[in-house]
């Protein structure tokens, strides 16, 4: 007996070393965690329980018959992060750089599988040379394997993907198709095709970090949702980031204690829209003052800054926040900001989360930029994700709610239920001046009467009782007593049932 457990004890030792000591060592080298001690930051001490330790490749070409590695460059299992159920697979760069050979992926796939079935998130470390060349198109096909399970996965269990070393080639896609994706700064990087193949092919010279880092997916690109200092940096995100989500489509909502009064009164925020309607002021400071503590979980906030999104809670509950931002583009909707709101008002309503919506929008950002890169699909994509869901959905106009823009910000008639406003909304086609300036043409060359047109439709419209009177507002409220009417308007829509017609699925705009 104690030679079987001499033998296991061995067989362990063997696993845990990876590549070798002098592999784990030039990992440190780097900055970087192994994937081992990245599992052990990410979930909570000792609860990881590893899977497939002893399993080996099969490939035997090129010698690879003489070099085995236990647990084939990938690290697979399950624990807990704040006492609830993960799967986890981190990529081990010591053993054949990480490499995705088809037990490798075969390893990643039995946790995916198995977190299908019980419902649970997916957590994936990356760090990885990409398809395991030796391997040729067994690799390729274990690729397309968690592919597959990441398409069906996606909205039934959450899936995020670390990023924490190399990410190139096709591998990119099943981060991709994942819900979200942390990328760690100086260390990982993500491309399609790296910097060697771009010069041969378009002649043109760009670094890796300037064409796939994490700088670059979370300001220029959107590709990804976060970019963190390090691997711990980005591990311990991670967890805080988890306990926002739902297990799964079937799991409840997450529910923490606070000691945030949820009818506190802030009454700073009477006096946070500024006098003049041109001038700017930070969503931010309302968003925080309507979660508890104060504690918003922020995404992509270097892409697309006109819109906020992200996560907080009231409650102790889950809420999706998504804000325009007068202080970039004066909060326009744009081809970006479109995209990052609409992925994550799909995301919130895959899993239950209700959405909070602040809008201020002046409408979509002019100029041939955008009209020629797309815009009329690209702000589809919001206004399909908005009208589409069916969870809680509450909104509130702080100030500007002008044309196309305040019916794609989750209005009443893209089933709102609460829609709220405050004293200082305008909710209109547009602007005073451009309307006046389009209903009374033949008067432009008197400017005397061109102001006083322009008041009258200022008195008519920048106000929220006309589309109050029509019931498209269902409250004016104070803004000092936003939190206690978003926490009263929650409660009320916990039990909320809705059901779109059944489809296989609907065809938006991609
Ligand atoms: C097998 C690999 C490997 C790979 C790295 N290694 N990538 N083994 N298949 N794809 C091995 C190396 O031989 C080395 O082994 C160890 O991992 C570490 O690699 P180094 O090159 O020493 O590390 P580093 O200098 O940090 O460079 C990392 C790297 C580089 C940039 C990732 O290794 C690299 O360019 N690798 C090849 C990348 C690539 O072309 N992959 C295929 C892409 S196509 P030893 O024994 O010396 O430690 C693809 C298609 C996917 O992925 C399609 C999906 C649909």
């Amino acid at each position: 007996m104690s030679a079987n457990i001499a033998e296991l004890e061995r067989r362990r030792a063997a696993a845990m070393l990876g590549g070798g000591q002098e592999r784990i060592d030039a990992q440190h080298a780097k900055g970087k965690l192994t994937a081992r001690e990245r599992i052990a930051v990410l979930l909570d001490e000792g609860s990881f329980e590893e899977l497939d330790m002893y399993v080996e490749h099969n490939c035997d070409d090129f010698g690879m018959e003489h070099q085995k590695v236990p647990g084939d460059g990938v690290v697979t299992g399950s624990g807990t992060i704040n006492g609830r159920l993960a799967f986890v697979y981190a990529q081990d760069f010591t053993v054949f750089g990480g490499s995705l050979s088809e037990r490798h992926a075969q390893k990643i796939c039995k946790i995916m599988d198995m977190a299908l079935k019980v419902g649970a998130p997916v957590i994936g470390l990356s760090d990885s040379g990409g398809a395991r060349i030796q391997e040729g198109v067994a690799s390729l096909g274990g690729y397309a394997e968690v592919f597959q399970r990441n398409v069906l996965a996606s909205g039934v269990v959450p899936q995020l993907s670390l990023i924490m070393g190399p990410c190139a080639g096709g591998a990119v896609y099943s981060p991709a198709m994942t819900d979200f994706i942390f990328m760690v700064k100086g260390t990982s990087y993500m491309f399609v095709t790296g910097p060697d193949v771009v010069k041969t092919v378009t002649n043109e010279v760009v670094s890796q970090e300037e064409l796939g880092g994490a700088t670059t997916h979370t300001t220029r690109t959107g590709v990804a949702d976060l970019a963190l200092e390090n691997d711990l940096e980005a591990l311990l995100a991670a967890r805080r980031f988890f306990d926002f989500l739902p297990l799964s489509n079937r799991d409840e909502l997450p529910e923490r204690p606070t000691t945030d009064p949820w009818d506190r009164i802030e009454n700073s925020l009477d006096t946070l829209v500024p006098d003049n309607p041109n001038h700017p002021y930070d969503m931010h400071e309302l968003v925080r003052k309507v979660l508890d503590e104060g504690d918003f979980f922020e995404l992509q906030p270097d892409h697309a800054g006109n819109i906020l999104i992200g996560f907080g809670r009231v409650e102790g509950r889950t809420v999706g926040v998504v804000a325009n931002q007068p202080m970039v583009l004066a909060g326009c909707l744009d081809i970006n900001s479109s995209k990052k709101a609409a992925r994550f008002v799909r995301f919130c309503d895959c899993f239950d989360i209700p959405i909070l919506t602040f809008v201020d929008v002046p409408g979509f950002l002019p100029g041939t930029a955008q009209e020629l890169g797309g815009i009329i699909k690209h702000g589809a994509k919001l206004l399909y994700a908005f009208a589409e869901a069916t969870v809680p959905k509450i909104t509130v106009i702080t100030r500007k709610a002008y044309g196309g823009a305040y019916d794609v910000m989750a209005s009443k008639h893209l089933r709102g239920d609460l829609n709220y406003a405050w004293p200082t909304a305008e909710i209109a086609v547009m602007g005073a001046k451009g309307a006046v300036e389009i209903i009374f043409r033949k008067e432009a060359a008197h400017p005397e009467r061109i102001a006083e047109r322009t008041k009258e439709y200022e008195d008519a419209f920048a106000n929220p009782f006309v589309a109050a009177s029509k019931g498209f507002i269902d409250e004016v409220i104070y803004p000092h007593s936003t939190r206690r009417r978003v926490a009263l308007g929650l409660r009320k829509l916990r039990n909320k049932q809705l059901d779109n017609p059944w489809k296989k699925h609907g065809n938006m705009p991609l």
